[in-house]
């Protein structure tokens, strides 16, 4: 007879800025052992996903994730590994063959293995056509490849939950805020960035010019966000499913620079705009999340201030231990 063990929860792209803390979060709901950690990268190069099993996968070899699936029991993925903004328009053919060949391979095994599985979309799905304030409903019509991979993501997932039943679902993440890993090649890693410089050096030349206002989100607030959309019933769930909007607040530029600097004495910052602002200027400033709030009682927690304090105690506490 052979042995039926426990289900067990498989997360992409785990040693990734969202990764990081999404797996601390998933151990301490399921323990540690029923969490595996994966990436196409090395533990070695990181420092916190260790409390737990961890193993190398690639997310373009199906087979290989198929044995990890088989092996462990896998009944949820939370689908991480992407390329992002930034990176993707440096290489978009790699941005395209992870992001959707990816998504593709993780949405069959879901549909074979009867899986459930969260893919994250993002604010990157709109393009300039799209309200300042954007809508749940609109076009969608981004401009970067990174953009286009993320709305070719929630199509497919929508139809794996439409012709297939499988149980997917995903947000629209705005630009996330953190302070144990590093920003992953995004565009708005300079709202991550510009902490760890006003600490360490007292300056900071940001990438985009100081009126970009645009939709962001403190880390606790987005695996809470992502915690709550997997246990909601499936019933509750709209045609949102496969890519919620969810705010948490919108700022500009400056005015991230100006409350850091409201905390850190002598803090400069100027802005050299770069590549990166066509991207930020092709997005809408802030998010319709009436959807989330209605389907599954979103509601964030975290605003510029509160989010700044936070960062800025849990960096400059990082940077001592450290020292
Ligand atoms: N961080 C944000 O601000 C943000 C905003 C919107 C959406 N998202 C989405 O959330 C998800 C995770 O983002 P993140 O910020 O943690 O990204 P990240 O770049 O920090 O991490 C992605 C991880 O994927 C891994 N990876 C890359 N190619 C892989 C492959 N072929 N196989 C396996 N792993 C691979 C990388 O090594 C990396 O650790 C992505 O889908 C991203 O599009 C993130």
């Amino acid at each position: 007879m052979t042995e039926v063990l426990p289900s067990k929860v498989l997360v992409t792209g785990a040693l990734g800025q969202i990764g990081t803390e999404l797996v601390a979060a998933l151990r301490e709901l399921h323990g540690n052992d029923a969490v595996i950690a994966s990436d196409i990268r090395e533990i070695d190069d990181h420092p916190v996903i260790t409390n737990g099993p961890f193993t190398v996968a690639d997310v373009l070899d199906k087979d290989a994730l198929e044995e990890i699936v088989i092996d462990n029991s896998i009944s949820t993925i939370y689908h991480l590994a992407a390329l992002l903004s930034a990176t993707g328009e440096k290489n978009p053919e790699l941005c395209e063959r992870v992001n959707v060949g990816g998504l593709s391979n993780v949405l069959e095994l879901a549909r074979v293995h009867n899986l459930r599985l969260f893919s994250p979309s993002s604010i990157a799905v709109y393009g300039p056509d799209c309200p300042k304030h954007a809508p749940q409903i609109t076009p969608l019509n981004p401009t970067t490849v990174y953009g286009k991979t993320k709305v070719a993501g929630e199509v497919m997932a929508r139809y794996y939950w439409e012709a297939h039943g499988v149980d997917v679902r995903g947000l629209r993440y705005p630009g996330l805020v953190s302070w144990k890993a590093p920003a992953g090649g995004g565009t708005t890693d300079y709202a991550v960035d510009i902490f760890h410089h006003a600490i360490k050096d007292g300056n900071y030349d940001c990438f985009v010019r100081q009126d970009t206002r645009l939709p962001m989100m403190y880390m606790d607030d987005a695996i809470r966000a992502t915690l709550e959309l997997m246990a909601t019933p499936v019933e509750s769930l709209t045609d949102a499913r496969a890519g919620y909007n969810i705010a948490g607040c919108s700022f500009t530029a400056e005015e991230l620079a100006d409350a850091i600097k409201s905390r850190v004495d002598n803090f400069e910052c100027t802005f050299t705009p770069d590549i990166r602002q066509e991207y930020a200027d092709s997005w809408p400033d802030s998010v319709d999340d009436s959807e989330a709030k209605n389907d599954w009682a979103w509601e964030a927690q975290y605003g510029l201030e509160n989010l700044v304090d936070e960062m800025l105690a849990n960096l400059i506490h990082k940077y001592e231990v450290e020292a």
